[in-house]
């Protein structure tokens, strides 16, 4: 059991409202939409893992709240915008039905714009309190800069239109990695530097950890492809069998599955191997991955 992934989780359930602007009362729907989404569950992985990147450089959880908070606001929209119709045009998520089947897809497509928005909101008017205070600035600034880096037109906005753009088409071993690694590494990538960036993190820690979260991204689309294929659809809160039916790039379609898991312990090991220099202080890190790789057995 990963005890400090469960406290990184509860630290963020507990805030993700917090960050939240308030709405004129004639905007209750799309507030209520956004908040349907952000409260139905989800491993809260992206916050976790900034959060521990924070502790793992010496930083403050408590300093690191909003970041992480929007980095699960950032997230959820993609989620809910992958769902669309126009996307994957999925009808369940976290367990219930996805944002567009309940608000209808105008109010989907806005709930993702307002979190996306919220997310650069609330990590602005942190950074407005620190404006005098050059050394706490710069860290945010650069937290911020990494996680709209990830989520972009050069992160998970790219891989999202390559991974649609793929759909149906063979797809090169090369161009699947470039799918899989903007459309889920990058922003995972994103967690750990910002995190790092709110603690303490020197170079060579900045650039093991970034190779690490490489390795995790990777490893955790290919797991989410595996479980496309034979996971239990109770417990992934959403349908299984969807990728195939979509004809979308995957490992399983080009690998097959054995392959594919073998992939999965291959990243997890040399993501381990990448954070040995740390023994044990890196635990929640390499538990988190050998969890993954578990849940693909
Ligand atoms: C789903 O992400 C999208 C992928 C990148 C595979 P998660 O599997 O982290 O979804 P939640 O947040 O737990 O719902
Ligand atoms: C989506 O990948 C990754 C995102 C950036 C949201 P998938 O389309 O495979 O995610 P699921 O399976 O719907 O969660
Ligand atoms: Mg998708
Ligand atoms: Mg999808
Ligand atoms: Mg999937």
């Amino acid at each position: 059991m990963n005890k400090d992934y469960l406290r990184f989780k509860e630290i963020t359930e507990e805030h993700l409202l917090d960050f939240l602007p308030d709405v004129d009362s004639k905007s209750m729907t799309v507030y209520e939409s956004m908040k349907y989404s952000l409260t139905a569950g989800g491993k809260r992985l992206r916050p976790a893992l900034l959060l521990g990147a924070c502790e793992f450089c010496n930083g403050h959880v408590s300093n690191s709240i909003t970041y992480a908070c929007a980095i699960e606001y950032i997230h959820t929209y993609s989620l809910i915008h992958d769902d669309l119709p126009a996307m994957d045009d999925d009808d369940l998520r976290r367990g219930i039905a996805t944002n567009h089947k309940v608000f209808g897809e105008a109010i989907a497509i806005l709930a993702g714009d307002g979190l996306l928005t919220s997310a650069f909101e609330a990590m602005n008017k942190d950074m407005l309190i620190y404006f005098d205070d050059p050394v706490r600035l710069k860290k945010r600034v650069r937290a911020s800069f990494e996680i709209a880096k990830g989520a972009g037109c050069r992160g998970m906005v790219a891989g999202q239109a390559a991974d649609i753009e793929a759909e149906g088409k063979t797809c090169s071993m090369e161009m699947l990695d470039y799918i899989h690694i903007n459309k889920t590494a990058d922003m995972i990538i994103a967690a750990v530097r910002a995190g790092a960036h709110l603690g303490e993190a020197e170079p060579e820690t900045l650039d093991r950890l970034t190779d690490y979260a490489e390795n995790l991204g990777l490893a955790f689309q290919i797991a989410d492809d595996i479980l496309d294929v034979t996971g239990q659809e109770e417990e992934m809160g959403k349908k299984k069998g969807v990728d195939a039916q979509k004809n979308k790039a995957t490992y399983p379609a080009l690998y097959g599955i054995e392959r594919s898991r073998q992939k999965v312990s291959e990243l997890t090991d040399e993501a381990i191997e990448i954070l040995s220099p740390y023994y044990d202080n890196a635990e929640f890190f390499t538990t988190l991955i050998k969890d993954l790789e578990d849940r693909t057995k």
